[in-house]
């Protein structure tokens, strides 16, 4: 794990809150992820965590709040935030499923690469030159993230936990700062799991900040810097992993258990206590008979 107190905060997020028509799926979110922190995203099905990705990633325009990145305030563009420097994989994989592995990959270098369509089209020297350098990083992308061997095979016939890496390689092409991943382990065996663990480390020692929506618990208390929990579109809690894990609010989201102080909790006190007043009262009424 990093100190990432020092290190300046990269992603900002403030008040952002989405409605669809009149569900409210994010409220008021606040949320910062510093350079070089592994930021955990975490709750229950539902709570609002794609729907905080696609805000932050100029998907969705919030219905109030804003998203800054480096201190610039994002515009709501896909495009604009990739070149911008945020890169992201999604939950139902987005490959294109009928490219090779190497196309995909090149498909997300194409933000970078300065050569305009004119160049493309006559095949310049300039053109040449960088689709030679795209394909060469592309090749170090798929080594990296353990593709090695796969450029040419298509997408679609890769088992499902390749697809993920290739989806990971894809969005490191358009060389982020940082790198949203939205359940990168879903479907994963516990080996392939365990594999995404040291890829997302390595990342990160690469320079890359990582926020990551997980449900796989150990994935996100052996990872992360920084977790913060979503619960029906609020931020419930946040903190470093220990902290949020021995949270009872936390435990409570996930569980459906009450705790103290959560809404219906006096009405759920006062029914526990008169349910043992009343069988005080039929103990004592038993002993007076008798
Ligand atoms: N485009 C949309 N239009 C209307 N409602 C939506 C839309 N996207 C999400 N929602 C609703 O917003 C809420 C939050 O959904 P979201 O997908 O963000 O949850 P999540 O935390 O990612 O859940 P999961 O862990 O199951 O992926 C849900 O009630 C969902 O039905
Ligand atoms: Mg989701």
């Amino acid at each position: 794990m990093t100190t990432v107190a020092a290190t300046p905060p990269l992603l900002t997020a403030t008040g952002v809150t989405m409605r669809f028509g009149g569900l409210t799926a994010v409220r008021s979110c606040d949320l910062t992820v510093h350079e070089r922190q592994i930021v955990g995203l975490i709750g229950p099905n539902g709570a609002g965590k794609t729907t905080l990705f696609n805000c932050l990633t100029g998907l969705y325009t919030p219905t109030e709040g804003t998203v800054t990145y480096r201190g610039t305030r994002l515009p709501a563009k896909p495009h604009l935030v990739t070149q911008a420097g945020i890169a992201r994989t999604f939950q139902n994989i987005r490959l294109f499923p009928s490219m090779t592995v190497l196309e995909n990959v090149l498909v997300g270098r194409h933000t970078r690469t300065k050569e305009g369509l004119f160049s493309a089209l006559l095949r310049g020297p300039g053109f040449r030159r960088a689709e030679t350098a795209s394909t060469q990083r592309a090749h170090e992308l798929l080594d990296f993230t353990g593709l090695h061997g796969k450029a040419d095979h298509l997408a679609r016939n890769l088992p499902y936990g390749e697809q993920r890496k290739l989806e990971i390689a894809r969005a490191l092409a358009s060389d982020p700062g940082l790198l949203l991943l939205d359940e990168p382990t879903a479907g994963m065996n516990p080996q392939e799991t365990r594999a995404t663990e040291r890829l997302v480390l390595a990342i990160r020692d690469q320079g890359v900040a990582v926020l990551v929506i997980e449900h796989d618990m150990r994935f996100i208390f052996n990872l992360c810097d920084h977790v913060a929990v979503l619960v029906q579109g609020e931020k419930l809690v946040e903190g470093d992993p220990r902290t949020v894990q021995s949270d009872e609010r936390v435990i409570a989201a996930y569980l459906g258990t009450p705790y103290e102080g959560a809404p219906g909790q006096a009405e759920a006190s006062e029914v526990e206590a008169a349910e043992a007043e009343a069988a005080e009262a039929e103990a004592a009424e038993e002993n007076e008979s008798r």
